[in-house]
């Protein structure tokens, strides 16, 4: 029933635009279908950090990725914050996993909450009761204890909280070989097959 081949993307508006970027890129260059939804904030960072203009229509976006990622056009679909027809509003649809990357603390907050207010944080609800597996890559610093606590009742729940801590010990040369440190955690995570740094040891 699980479909492994279709992974639940959300970009919010958090500092780490080159982590979504890549992700994505990885994930739809391994020909795995991506449910993406981004923010409105999300959005602003994406334009912040990484000059990446996207539209605010989700067709248009989708449109421009396509056509930017070069991929198959059912490979990609976007969807808007309030598009409640989206299959992610339901627990009847089939994808195993949503990343949530990065993940602002205002959306740590709604999930532990469980607002459901926006697509984002329904689709994350989702997950959490059909107990599927949700990794949240937060990222704030300093974290206050409310965002530890939001943190910590997620992870007593399953929610996977990986936040983008690059490690140093494999002597990067570049910033894009941080990036893929990163990601290449969250692809671990995620269960998806990746060559993006050597394994410790191997
Ligand atoms: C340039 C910029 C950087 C930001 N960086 C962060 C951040 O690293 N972490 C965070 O939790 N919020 C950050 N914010 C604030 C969030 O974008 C803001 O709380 C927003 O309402 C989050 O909405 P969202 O969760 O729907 O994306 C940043 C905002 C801006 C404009």
């Amino acid at each position: 029933m699980i479909d492994n081949k279709q992974i639940a993307l959300a970009i919010t508006g958090a500092s780490g635009a080159p982590y979504s970027k890549r992700l994505l890129g990885v994930l739809l260059a391994q020909g795995i279908t991506v449910h993406l939804m981004i923010s409105a904030a999300g959005r602003i960072l994406l334009a912040d950090e990484l000059n990446w203009k996207l539209p605010a229509r989700a067709s248009d976006v989708h449109k421009q990725l396509v056509a930017e990622f070069d991929c198959a056009d059912d490979l990609l679909h976007v969807y808007g914050e309030q598009q409640w027809s989206s299959p992610l509003a339901s627990g009847s649809h089939r994808v195993p996993t949503m990343i949530v990357c990065p993940c602002t603390m205002g959306t740590l907050s709604s999930i532990a909450v469980g607002s459901s207010d926006n697509l984002i944080n329904r689709a994350a609800d989702v997950m959490i009761k059909e107990q599927r597996k949700l990794i949240l890559v937060p990222r704030e610093t300093p974290f206050s204890a409310i965002h530890l606590e939001n943190m910590l009742k997620l992870s007593r729940i399953g929610v996977c909280i990986l936040p983008p801590s690059p490690g140093f010990y494999f002597n990067p040369n570049s910033v894009d070989e941080i990036i893929d440190f990163v990601v290449a955690k969250i692809l671990d995570q995620a269960g998806i097959e990746h060559h993006l740094m050597p394994r410790w040891g191997e």
